[in-house]
């Protein structure tokens, strides 16, 4: 074998003769070429065995013309070849720019198609993104229990922050980065976080300066000998004068029951509901102020259940719609309002609560819904403020062939009663579905759409407000 390679031209000749006359790669004859040989049945290639006793001992007649071909096909190989070399490059250097830069693999994106940072940049209290979207959410709230949490992005986890040197200050300046102002907070607390400190705490670094972010002045640690913070950043979730149990298939509610109702009217003609979410902001849908956006049409009137007493109200200094609303499938209804003045809370006029991270409102939660909107499809709308109770389903169930029929997004949910009588209807678009737990409301949901009104099997549909909380502190923060 090494005599023949070194010594005879014909070895190298085979080898780069079906080369200069290619045929169509991968063919049977390209990767099993046919050789002029003494067991033709060879020639039909796949998966016949290579016999390389016969390649080594071809015909004479073809010499002369695979010498000439031999060196065409060196001149063309090294060509394709480098070509081959230059295209795999690129190819791979493209694969690695949109992995690892542009998808961010490694690291987190400032957003889509932004600034890809490693994670150590994330919550280090340096503004690394241009809109410092990398400092703009490093802290939430989770549960019902309001324990605070520190983005740790070196364990990629969400841990509960330790109360050791923690005090007020501290306290106002997390709910003024959360998108609250100072003014609304109220107290912090203590609590044992269980099974939530399992990764360890955020603690704060002794001789912190106080001109740094917040997030830089914490640190991962095991040890923590107060307990975890509580943070109540606004006094919200408080009724008085509870359900007294239309909307349709509703009763009437009394003032105080749910003091963060308002009414969104133009030239004093109710038209949606709304929210408060603090002094400044209400919470609506986006569908609402589709036709009429700008916001000298609108004002806010609170503080009343009968709207023939509800006075004239807040003007509206900007109205922020969701950016990806879409008015066919209604994904992503919901806005936010500001307000030109600060609303002064009293026992009928208080803000709901936003939901946090790991809030357990699951199929089967009981809900209310109010509003003044029609008690009956096409029907008048009442003077009185309504309310009713609802269940919310499960999106499997919302989503079934014979109830929404895979309508329900993630960005809402559904809830009513599947065997009908008890819905929002047209008139409460915006207004509140609420979720009681121990003696605070929590807004679930907002009003969003329907088939006609309290029919059976067709529950309302609602915008997810937990889907949007990040959504909406980041608007409350631009301010
Ligand atoms: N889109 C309606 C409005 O503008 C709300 C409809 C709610 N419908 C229902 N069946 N739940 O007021």
């Amino acid at each position: 074998m090494y005599n023949n390679k070194v010594n005879s031209p014909v070895y190298e000749n085979r080898g780069f003769q079906h080369e200069a006359e290619r045929p169509a790669p991968y063919s049977s004859q390209y990767i099993y070429p046919s050789f002029p040989q003494t067991t033709p049945s060879h020639n039909v290639g796949y998966p016949q065995t290579i016999n390389t006793h016969s390649t080594t001992t071809p015909g004479e007649a073809h010499y002369p013309r695979q010498k000439t071909g031999t060196r065409k096909c060196h001149w063309k190989y090294g060509l394709c070849a480098c070509l081959c070399v230059v295209v795999t490059l690129a190819v791979i250097g493209l694969l690695l720019w949109y992995f690892l830069y542009y998808q961010c693999l490694l690291g987190m994106s400032c957003g889509p198609g932004g600034k890809c940072l490693s994670h150590s940049q994330w919550c280090n209290g340096v503004r690394d993104c241009s809109n410092g979207e990398d400092e703009s959410q490093c802290f939430r709230l989770h549960g019902t229990s309001l324990i605070l949490e520190s983005y740790s992005a070196n364990k990629q986890a969400w841990m509960p922050v330790c109360a050791d040197n923690w005090d007020d200050n501290y306290g106002k300046t997390v709910c003024q980065q959360i998108g609250y102002s100072r003014q609304d907070y109220v107290a912090y607390s203590q609590i044992s976080p269980g099974s939530m400190a399992s990764n360890g705490y955020m603690k704060l670094k002794s001789g912190s300066d106080p001109g740094l972010l917040l997030q830089s002045q914490l640190t991962p640690s095991l040890q923590c000998s107060a307990s975890a913070v509580t943070l109540q950043c606004i006094g919200c979730g408080r009724s008085s004068g509870g359900p007294s149990s239309r909307i349709v298939g509703g009763t009437e509610a009394v003032n105080g029951a749910w003091p963060w109702q308002v009414s969104l009217q133009i030239s004093s003609k109710h038209i949606c509901g709304g929210s408060i979410i603090s002094p400044y902001w209400i919470l609506s849908a986006a569908h609402c102020f589709q036709k009429y956006n700008s916001p000298s049409l609108w004002r806010v009137s609170s503080g009343d259940v009968r709207l023939s007493q509800i006075g004239l109200g807040t003007a509206v200094e900007r109205i922020i719609n969701h950016e990806k609303y879409d008015s066919d499938g209604s994904d992503n209804d919901i806005a936010l309002l500001k307000l030109r003045e600060p609303l002064t809370f009293s026992t009928r006029v208080r803000p709901v609560c936003l939901p946090n991270a790991g809030m357990p409102f699951s199929a089967g939660s009981q809900a209310w819904i109010t509003g003044w909107g029609a008690l009956r499809s096409s029907g008048p709308s009442p003077d009185i403020l309504n309310q009713a109770q609802v269940t919310i389903y499960s999106r499997e169930t919302c989503n079934a062939d014979q109830v929404l029929h895979g309508q329900v997004t993630k960005t809402m949910i559904c809830a009513g009663k599947l065997q009908g009588g008890v819905d929002t209807c047209q008139g409460d678009s915006g207004g509140p579905l609420v979720v009681k737990v121990g003696d605070v409301w929590w807004l679930a949901g907002d009003t969003s759409w329907g088939i006609g009104c309290a029919l059976k099997n067709k529950p309302g549909v609602y915008g997810n407000v937990t889907y949007f909380i990040d959504w909406i502190y980041k608007q409350m923060q631009n301010d």
